[in-house]
């Protein structure tokens, strides 16, 4: 019998705003180099539970552990520095710099060199520019960038930029990635390659994403929980999750502004 590791063990999580209830109690189990997907209605505490996840949010009860780092008791900037990568609906980047110059600053707090060591170009700085210059071409071939390594990344289009948000994760090796609606805004052709992308991607690495394309989510997840009202409802397969009378009937119960 192989047991499975779980890259995300969280149990019990609960997050109360004021009087609000966002999550009510909520256990997760990722398997560490899965596709994980949550999903359901609006205002269900999908962000919340995202955001709990990789440490941005503090539960108020429960406990969450990630890469086996207990990431309530952890400053969020510790979480992200040691495996934890995560992109924002509203694209994190530097628009007036380069592609490169982008990939460059990703990494600078993993850098050993001072401005000194700059300055004079010494051993220090060479090496450490010798490692991030390998890092850059792989990172990237892997995502389709390397024409526009010196293009303004205010130049790029739309799902472009998406690609260069992942390329900008991918330069310190993240064990994890957190994609808070990766498609979103994104027409048909470039979904389609950024599934591919993501595919690549996470070979060798979990990914947990909050998406509402459902085409998408059925293309990428190998699991989705379905969340309802601060609770997970079902957890199984996209193609069995959707299909599962609960999930219908909250789907079908949802008002028409409440987007899935
Ligand atoms: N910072 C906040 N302050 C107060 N209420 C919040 C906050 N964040 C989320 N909520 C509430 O928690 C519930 C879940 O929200 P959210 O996690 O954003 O759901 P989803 O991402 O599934 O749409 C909603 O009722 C929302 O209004
Ligand atoms: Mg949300």
């Amino acid at each position: 019998m192989t047991m499975t590791k779980f890259a995300v063990v969280a149990d019990g999580v609960e997050k109360r705003y004021g009087g609000v209830a966002a999550l009510k109690g909520v256990d997760i189990r990722i398997p560490e180099g899965s596709v994980y997907g949550l999903i359901g209605p609006n205002g269900a505490g999908k962000s919340t539970m995202f955001d709990v996840l990789c440490g941005i949010t503090k539960p108020t009860t429960g406990s969450v552990n990630v890469l086996g780092m207990d990431v309530t008791k952890l400053p969020a900037y510790a979480v992200a520095r040691r495996g934890v990568g995560r992109t924002f609906q509203r694209t994190a980047m530097f628009k007036e710099s380069t592609v490169r110059e982008n990939l460059l600053y990703a990494c600078y707090g993993k850098m050993q060199h001072s401005v000194l060591h700059r300055i004079f170009r010494l051993p220090v700085w060479r090496h450490d520019m010798a490692v991030f210059e390998e890092k850059v071409d792989e990172v990237l071939a892997v995502c389709g960038l390397s024409e526009l390594r010196n293009n303004e990344a205010s130049s790029l289009a739309y799902g472009i930029q998406r690609r260069l948000a992942v390329a900008i994760m991918l330069m310190n090796d993240p064990k994890i990635l957190f994609l808070d609606e990766p498609v979103a805004g994104m027409n048909e052709a470039e979904t389609a390659e950024f599934i591919q992308l993501l595919r690549t991607v996470g070979c060798g690495r979990t990914i947990v994403i909050v998406e509402h394309d459902m085409a998408a989510i059925g293309a990428l997840c190998d699991d989705v929980m379905v969340m309802v009202d601060g609770r997970a409802i079902v957890t199984d397969t996209p193609d069995r999750a959707l299909k599962h009378p609960d999930v219908i009937t909250a789907y079908l119960g949802a008002d028409d502004d409440q987007r899935w």
